[in-house]
């Protein structure tokens, strides 16, 4: 049998190219004890996959000549573990390939749910769903009176992250790039109104938007979005750093906001999380996120690149912005 996988060719100086990545084929081998073999469905473009790319990465580092690490979901074909049996679904590091062998004991089992499992790595997801549930309801505590910032947030976070602050009865601001992105933000994922941050100044447009402030800011994006926020927060406000997609590219020179004073001006506070220390919490967010999906207050759209050979394509878009929802390779 043959696997076909995207390993790193080489560490990227920057931005990433394609070119830091190449398609091989191989033999899948023999299974040994304690292994299972997995024919991956869905793979989950994630932001933290660029930072793997580096030497000193904060997610682990991707060894060169190694397939590239990403999470992903598929069905068993063979199982020497106990377990775990041929058709079960499962989510786990699968990485970038048509094919995983991993030891069974990484993969989790997915149990039969009205949802299909690609839905682990979207709106259910550990890097999507869970983690805007944690950033907006664990550390923001979001309120109904609260006026909401997300930036990315036309994207998977984003998304959820928008609507987990509708659902609690807030008004949500949504930050993303093009009028397209804005419409679909509007008309799609409910955001009270929107700014296009590729259309001009961030500040200026939040403070027509909310003239008195901001109380909570879910920020995904970091850099000159972070700043011109904190110019416009309220008394009391809470900053969440779920991330700074604008930063992987240089994460070691990351220069910190200049507006930080703000923060002692309106006393209010920035907090930073990781979702993997939440795990307390995963059974409640995951029954949480599943009730709002069927009861149809949260939706994730998908955008879903076809064969393996497209994951480098897929992985350049998380950055360019190309997608809207959940980035995922069905390989
Ligand atoms: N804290 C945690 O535990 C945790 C867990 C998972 C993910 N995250 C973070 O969550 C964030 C969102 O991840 P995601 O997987 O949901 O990605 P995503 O939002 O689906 O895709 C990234 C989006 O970021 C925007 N973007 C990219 N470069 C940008 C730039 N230079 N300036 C402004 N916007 C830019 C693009 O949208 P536009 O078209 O609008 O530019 C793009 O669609 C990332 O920062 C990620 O690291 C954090």
């Amino acid at each position: 049998m043959k696997n076909r996988k995207v390993v790193l060719t080489g560490r990227p100086e920057g931005q990433i190219t394609a070119s830091n990545m190449s398609l091989v084929e191989e033999d899948v081998g023999e299974l040994g004890d304690g292994m299972v073999l997995v024919q991956v469905e869905h793979l989950s473009i994630d932001a933290f996959i660029r930072t793997t790319f580096d030497e000193a990465a904060f997610h682990g580092t991707a060894e060169v000549g190694n397939a590239v690490i990403a999470l992903g979901t598929g069905r068993v074909l063979d199982s020497r573990f106990d377990g775990l049996q041929q058709g079960d679904a499962v989510f786990g590091p699968v990485c970038a390939q048509e094919m995983a062998v991993l030891p069974g004991v990484m993969l989790q089992k997915l149990e039969d749910s009205q949802l299909p499992p690609r839905c682990y790595l979207g709106v259910l997801g550990l890097t999507t769903g869970m983690t805007a549930y944690a950033g907006m309801l664990k550390v923001a505590k979001v309120k109904a009176d609260d006026i909401v910032v997300v930036s990315a947030a036309a994207g998977a976070v984003g998304s959820c992250a928008c609507q987990i602050a509708k659902l609690q009865g807030a008004t949500v601001i949504g930050i993303a790039g093009g009028e397209d992105k804005g419409r679909f933000l509007r008309e799609e994922i409910g955001c009270d109104s929107t700014i296009d941050y590729k259309k001009g100044d961030v500040g200026d447009q939040l403070s027509a938007l909310a003239p008195e402030g901001v109380d909570v800011f879910f920020d995904n994006v970091g850099g000159q979005i972070l700043d011109d926020v904190l110019a416009n927060i309220r008394v009391g406000a809470r900053i969440v750093i779920c991330g700074a997609i604008s930063q992987y590219e240089r994460v070691g020179e990351v220069n910190g906001p200049s507006n930080y004073l703000k923060l002692a001006e309106r006393n209010a506070s920035m907090s930073g999380f990781n979702v993997n220390y939440y795990e307390q919490d995963f059974p409640e967010m995951q029954e949480n996120l599943s009730q709002w999906v069927i009861d149809g207050g949260l939706r994730l759209p998908e955008h879903i690149e076809e064969g393996i050979d497209q994951f480098p394509k897929a992985l350049l878009m998380l950055f360019s912005g190309g997608h809207k929802g959940k980035l995922m390779v069905a390989p």
